[in-house]
């Protein structure tokens, strides 16, 4: 925990997640250029409007991995090793990870995410519907070091990092995650991740400007979060979502909008807004095939294969721990 969070959490009797929320608002608010974590779209709210961003006809990213793991999904079985633990970094829907199960013969699946409930639920879905596959949920922060729970640490292990939710990490923050999770998963570990590829620009910008407003409304959400739970007075009316491709960082990011000079009050302090003034919520990095397996090799990771859909919209690449 930060100085601020530690500070705001003692005045407020916050717990924790709320504390480090505050601390993070505050200091991401007091930046020169203002930014917000993207993690904290992830309320319930947030969480189900997500999963309607997935099934937008402009959001291309779920609905193409989830072709290629239906298409290719025995070839990718085919290289990863047998009876193996499968590891899912952050467990969201599980329709990826049953068309792995359905394909590969894994003896035991560990999902790893910070919402236990929604974990649990899970995992009593998979047991049934799998009845011989071991299930064990950890709660934990993926982005942390996490221990493995023991009965599987003896078996061989395949980590599971779908969605490109590595695009939604700054590039040192995606090595330094894929270091992280070599260290977890083991020597002779393999990795299975989904990476969303650089493409036309118009394609980009309609997947993240939908015309139903979703996306713009998954955008405000961390607005309502920060009005709801830190007492903050943000009018939802005065800031607008944007999203744009910056092609000298590859990557989409997801901006908020100050339509106006205003000033924001959230726990005692104010923020001053400038009109045209941005809060940068979310950064969204696009990958050639050679810039992630490059990003893979950094980390420690040997790329063993790819798959894409015959657009070359989207890929899945599988990697091997060890140089
Ligand atoms: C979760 N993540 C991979 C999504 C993405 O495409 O970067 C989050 C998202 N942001 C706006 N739309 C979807």
């Amino acid at each position: 925990m930060n100085m601020h969070a530690a500070a705001l959490a003692k005045a407020h009797r916050f717990d924790e997640p709320t504390s480090a929320f505050a601390g993070d608002v505050i200091e991401g608010l007091s930046q020169p250029a203002k930014r917000l974590p993207p993690k904290y779209f992830y309320d319930a709210k947030g969480s189900e409007l997500f999963e309607q961003i997935t099934r937008l006809p402009e959001y291309y990213p779920t609905r193409t991995e989830l072709g290629i793991l239906r298409e290719r999904g025995a070839e990718i079985c085919g290289i990863l090793g047998q009876a193996a633990a499968l590891v899912e970094f952050g467990a969201g829907s599980t329709t990826k990870v049953r068309l792995l199960l359905e394909r590969c013969r894994f003896a035991a699946y560990v999902p790893v995410d910070i919402s236990g409930d929604f974990l649990n639920a899970q995992a009593r879905a998979l047991r049934k519907d799998f009845p011989t596959l071991d299930v064990y949920p950890v709660t934990a922060d993926f982005t942390a070091p996490f221990t493995l729970p023991a009965p599987v640490k003896a078996m061989a292990k395949v980590g599971f990092f779908p969605g490109s939710t590595i695009g939604n990490f700054e590039p040192d923050e995606a090595n330094s995650f894929l270091r992280s999770a070599r260290k977890i998963l083991g020597d002779g570990a393999q990795m299975v991740v989904g990476v969303d590829l650089e493409k036309d620009e118009r394609v980009l910008h309609a997947a993240y400007n939908d015309a139903a407003g979703v996306t713009a409304r998954f955008n405000l959400n961390v607005l309502v979060r920060i009005n709801e739970e830190l007492g903050g007075n943000f009018d939802l009316a005065a800031f607008s979502h944007r999203a744009i491709y910056n092609r000298e960082h590859h990557r989409i990011e997801m901006h908020l909008v100050s339509r106006k000079a205003q000033t924001v009050r959230i726990l005692g302090r104010s923020f001053a807004f400038r009109a045209g003034e941005t809060i940068h919520t979310e950064s969204s990095y696009k990958y050639s095939l050679d810039r992630f397996a490059a990003l893979a090799r950094d980390a420690g990771w040997r790329p063993m294969a790819s798959w894409t859909d015959a657009a070359g919209m989207f890929s899945v690449h599988a990697l091997v721990s060890g140089a």
